[in-house]
This record gives structure tokens, C-alpha cells and sequence, in this order.
């Protein structure tokens, strides 16, 4: 039984203060939850001070993004051994504004998902089609290529997270539909049948992310492979971002 998982990637929203404050709104929201995982990912900066808040609650603390280097003449960056110092049990992977914004390659999400397995960081490994791939029928291909090459050489996948985030529905208020989704989740839960066989790929979480909202997420849940969401706009509100925690608990 795969236990499911929500987790609110904050993006670039939210200094010291409001990540603090949201993040303490949260842990004592969640007193009355007793099921599932989750999952808040802030800024770089709110890292620390929000990890200090949620220290022995249910709630891990994950990162953005994190580069595949141990350390070095890298400005800008930060490295896997940095996010582990500050206490956080997850980083986000090849989110698709990485792709799109900072030319993410296929490649440099290989390298990151290697590294942060190797540090005991576990990535949540993003993929999904942009609108355009979706109209032109190579949803699959794009999926499964972002798949395939982003876990090229992991040879142990008990502790990755996949992320099925639809380009089109980010940000859009357009989510996906459940037949839409579950279609995809098939099929990325196929791929990892083949390359690690039925019973491990059986135990992965699979979330949907893009427009998720406490509105939506019942009908997404219900649906056999998909096992929690990974949540943008909604998850910068406490009402909003435990209401879809609540609605997904209540259905499992
Ligand atoms: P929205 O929920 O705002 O559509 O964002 C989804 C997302 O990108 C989460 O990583």
C-alpha cells in the first residue's frame, strides 16, 4: 500500500516571516491528520528557519533544487551536502520551470537525481508534456524519455518520488482531468515495471501536479495511480493547502 504524499512547492514566494508563519499555520493544522506524508518545500533562504519549526512534526522539509556538485566554484548554487545540513529530507527535481526558465536538460537531472540519492536526499522527480507535445499525441514519448533519462543509472528507486506535472496545467487553473492524469500515471508506473520490475514499481508514489486545488484533488485521488499531488498556488495558503491534505487523507 503506497502511502500517500502532498507536498507544497512555495516557488519563489514567501520571505523568512511568511514561510515561518505558514509553515507553523501548517504543523498545527495537521494535529487531526494522522495518514500520509507531507511535504513543504521553501525558498533557499526560509530553508533553515523553516525546518526549525517543523522539527519533530510529520511535516519534511524539501528543496527546490540543488546542484549535482559536491561543492566548488559554482556561484549561485547550492549543494546536496548545504540542503541535508539544514534538514531537508527531499529536493524537487527537473520541475519543468527549471527546464523551461533554466535549460534543464534531461542530463542535468540525471546527474541530480544520482547525487541526491547517493547524499540520502530523496528527489521528487518531475516530468510532463507541454501543451503543444500534448496536441501533437507525443505526451508518452516526452513523458517517457523525461523518465527513462532522468533515472538513467539509478539502479534503486525505493526512495524517488515522480512527479507528473502536465506543462499545460501549471499555473493555468487548467488541471488535468482524472481520466487525463490516470492515463498518464499508467503509463509512467508501466515504464517503471520495466526497468525495475512490478513489485518495487508497485510501491513508487506517483503525485499529480498542476492546478490542484481542494476542489479537484478528490477525483484526482481516486484514481488508481495517483498517490498524492504536488501542489504550486494552493499550497501558499494554509485553508487551501490543508483542505487538500484533509479531502486526500479522508479518502484513504
Ligand atoms: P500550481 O499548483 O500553481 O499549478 O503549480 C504546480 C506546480 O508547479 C507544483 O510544482
Amino acid at each position: 500500500m503506497r502511502e500517500w504524499i502532498v507536498a507544497g512547492n512555495w516557488k519563489m514566494h514567501n520571505n523568512v516571516a511568511e514561510s515561518i508563519a505558514l509553515a507553523k499555520a501548517i504543523r498545527e493544522g495537521l494535529t487531526a491528520i494522522k495518514n500520509g506524508e507531507v511535504v513543504i518545500a521553501p525558498t533557499f533562504t526560509a530553508l533553515f528557519s523553516v525546518g526549525e519549526i517543523i522539527k519533530g512534526s510529520r511535516i519534511s522539509l524539501a528543496a527546490q533544487d540543488m546542484h549535482y556538485e559536491d561543492k566548488g566554484a559554482f556561484t549561485g548554487e547550492i549543494s546536496p551536502a548545504m540542503l541535508k545540513d539544514v534538514g531537508c529530507i527531499y529536493v524537487i527535481i527537473g520541475h519543468s520551470e527549471r527546464r523551461k526558465y533554466f535549460h534543464e536538460q534531461d542530463n542535468d537531472v540525471n546527474l541530480k537525481v544520482k547525487k541526491a540519492l547517493m547524499i540520502g536526499l530523496k528527489p521528487i522527480v518531475c516530468v510532463g508534456e507541454t501543451d503543444e507535445e500534448r496536441v501533437k499525441g507525443v505526451t508518452q514519448s516526452v513523458v517517457g524519455r523525461q523518465l527513462k533519462e532522468g533515472l538513467s543509472g539509478v539502479e534503486k528507486i525505493d526512495n524517488v518520488v515522480i512527479a507528473y506535472e502536465p506543462v499545460w496545467a501549471i499555473g493555468t487553473g487548467k488541471v488535468a482531468t482524472p481520466e487525463q492524469a490516470q492515463e498518464v500515471h499508467f503509463f509512467i508506473r508501466g515504464i517503471l515495471k520495466n526497468l525495475y520490475g512490478g513489485s518495487t514499481a508497485d510501491d513508487i508514489r506517483v503525485l499529480y501536479g498542476g492546478s490542484v486545488t481542494k476542489d479537484n484533488i478528490g477525483d484526482l485521488i481516486a484514481m488508481k495511480d495517483i498517490d498524492g499531488a504536488l501542489v504550486g498556488g494552493a499550497s501558499l495558503k494554509v485553508d487551501s493547502f490543508l483542505g487538500i491534505i484533509k479531502v486526500i487523507s479522508s479518502k484513504q
